[in-house]
């Protein structure tokens, strides 16, 4: 799917906007997500970190995982910004394989300045996805 500049725009804006909720008093690394479905519905996510470092979950996940939780399946795109323009980390790259290769990425900064148009295609080459599990 082609996503235009003025959605673009404003799911990096929506990802800067959610950023605010972050929960990082470890990393202090705050990271905000929008994520765009096929039927135009947009589920925000933020980090949210815990005592127990590794069950921490990044801002990616928590859209994606909000979304599925509210039946949505098939996702157009996805924005993540940070202070610096981190890109998404492996495990949420797969989470996002799970659902579509074809999901555009948005990078972002806090600034809202879009760093990076990517693909989930792009960033997970050669994705271990469920019609692997159908051969
Ligand atoms: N983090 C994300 O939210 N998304 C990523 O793709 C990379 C890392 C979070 C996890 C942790 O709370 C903090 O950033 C530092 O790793």
């Amino acid at each position: 799917m082609t996503i235009d500049d003025d959605t673009k725009k404003k799911l990096v804006v929506l990802a800067v906007q959610a950023r605010q909720w972050a929960y990082a008093p470890y990393s202090h690394y705050a990271v905000g997500a929008a994520l765009l479905t096929a039927s135009g519905k947009i589920y925000d996510g933020v980090n949210v970190e815990n005592a127990v470092y590794p069950v921490t979950i990044c801002a990616e996940r928590v859209a994606v995982f909000k979304a599925v939780s509210e039946g949505e399946r098939h996702f157009a795109a996805l924005a993540v910004v940070t202070r610096n323009g981190g890109s998404p980390c492996g495990s949420c790259r797969q989470v996002l394989a799970e659902f579509g290769l074809d999901t555009v990425v948005l990078i972002g900064n806090e600034k809202g300045e879009l760093l990076k148009e990517t693909s989930v295609r792009e960033l997970l080459p050669e994705a271990f996805t469920p019609e692997d599990l159908a051969k």
